[in-house]
């Protein structure tokens, strides 16, 4: 978890820097993101595969979560790889580990390109680049054979991704693996897709992709999505295709608010390896390369987003608001999943929490709620509202609703702290305005 601590001015620093101090020289709202947080959990989930899992193993980094420059550059340097879902993630990726002197190939290992509905000119980015392609339906797999006869280009490594059908308690909008989702071949069309990706010399299918949901605190699901995995790879052996890898996508939850109890990333990587291992030695099967694809739990507990109160409204025997000078456009999350947050304020660390309110944000739309009912000390206007563990799907979800500039953000380590995403201007809210001259006159 996040290193925050108390200064002696009763302030909350976090990476050594204090963080209203960050706040008068970034501005507000301001996304701050602990450099060793995100490291050590890295780390965890490199070092548990290494213990736990007898064969090969890769850890990439879902980039959905949060992509930039910076973020890739350290998620690299820790040993993960990166799975993207746009040309735009992978363009994003790209160009970091280029700045860090990496080659086309090096490059092309590193990344997985996912998405259920990949345009011919992301597949043909993916193709020069040389990257795996996570083919996610038939339409996508006869696109590439064509592509491929087109360019010329043999053996596009690809996995493919199936629909497990495995069942998780999340949040509807975030369950991926049940039977009725966009994403994957049905695997009933097992038996097909097979029989096709073996006739393809375009092809070299690598091996299988499965992602079940995301923040899940369960083990059993992906325990299960093991079992079933490996039994596809038999499959896949009885009609001649030895595959190599397996990947058991993403999905680790992490804590928001005190009663959230996720496993932990030694305890989830167990869980995958040990079913993976024994499914294998059932099925007698080598032990494939096990690839897993976190977000959340790799990024999310490492962001605070800091907000600088503003107004108050009190409704007798009802309710208090108190307002911040962000909302839904820096956090979607609340609004579109009735995610819970917690929060302190930063400025007044040891003070009891002696009231009750609710935190809005700005936005015109009354849902604009960050936090119901959260406990506070008495604040003033101008105080720092810290929100904790919002590194994952906070910016990389953020708009510009409203035509609020999107927030800075900066990375601090040991009492440094750097920018690595710039604030928006005005100016750049028009960059993309064009005003055709017959409106004019
Ligand atoms: N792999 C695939 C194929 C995925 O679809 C996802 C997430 C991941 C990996 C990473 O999952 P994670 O480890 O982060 O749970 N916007 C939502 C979350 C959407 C997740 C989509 N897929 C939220 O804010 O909760």
């Amino acid at each position: 978890p996040l290193t925050a601590t108390v200064n002696k001015q009763d302030r909350l620093e976090i990476g050594g820097c204090d963080l209203q101090t960050l706040v008068k020289q970034f501005g507000s709202p301001l996304y701050v993101l602990d450099e060793a947080t995100l490291r050590t959990a890295c780390r965890q989930y490199r070092e548990a595969f290494n213990t736990y899992y007898q064969g090969t193993s890769q850890v990439i980094y879902a980039s959905k979560a949060w992509s930039c420059l910076a973020i890739v550059s350290i998620v690299a340097s820790e040993g993960l790889g990166f799975d993207v879902v746009s040309g735009g993630e992978l363009h994003t990726t790209i160009k970091a580990l280029e700045a860090m002197g990496w080659s086309t190939e090096q490059i092309a290992q590193q990344i997985y390109f996912h998405g259920n509905n990949k345009s011919h000119q992301e597949l043909i980015f993916a193709i020069e680049i040389g990257c795996t392609i996570i083919v996610d339906n038939w339409l996508e797999l006869e696109t590439l054979v064509k592509l491929g006869n087109q360019t010329g280009t043999l053996s596009i490594p690809i996995l493919l991704r199936l629909t497990p059908g495995i069942e998780c308690h999340t949040h509807e909008y975030i369950r991926t693996g049940h039977l009725d989702s966009k994403f994957g071949f049905d695997p009933n069309q097992l038996d097909a897709v097979f029989t096709y990706v073996s006739q393809q010399p375009t092809l070299d299918c690598r091996g299988l992709h499965a992602h079940i949901g995301s923040q899940i605190f369960e083990r059993q699901p992906h325990q299960d999505l093991g079992l079933v995995m490996v039994e596809w790879l038999k499959k896949a052996q009885n009609h001649g295709l030895v595959l190599q890898e397996l990947n058991i996508g993403g999905g680790l939850g992490i804590r928001y608010v005190e009663s959230d109890d996720p496993p932990s990333i030694e305890q989830w990587v167990k869980t995958v390896s040990e079913s993976v291992m024994k499914a294998c030695e059932i099925h007698q099967l080598p032990l494939p390369k096990l690839i897993a694809e976190p977000g959340r739990s790799l990024v999310g507990p490492a962001c605070v987003t800091a907000y600088t109160i503003g107004s108050r409204k009190e409704i007798p025997q009802l309710r208090t608001y108190i307002a911040v000078d962000g909302g839904m456009s820096d956090n979607p999350r609340p609004i579109t999943y009735q995610s819970r947050y917690r929060t302190v304020v930063a400025n007044r660390m040891s003070e009891p929490c002696t009231e009750t309110v609710t935190i809005a944000g700005k936005h015109c739309e009354s849902g604009d709620i960050l936090i119901k009912d959260a406990q506070l000390p008495q604040t003033q206007p101008g105080d720092i509202l810290v929100v904790m563990a919002t590194g994952a799907y906070n910016h990389s979800m953020a708009s510009n609703y409203n035509r609020l500039p999107r927030p800075a953000a900066v990375l601090v380590q040991e009492g440094e702290a750097n920018l690595i995403v710039q604030r928006e201007t005005y100016e750049d809210l028009l960059r993309q305005d064009r005003l055709p001259q017959r409106l004019l006159s």
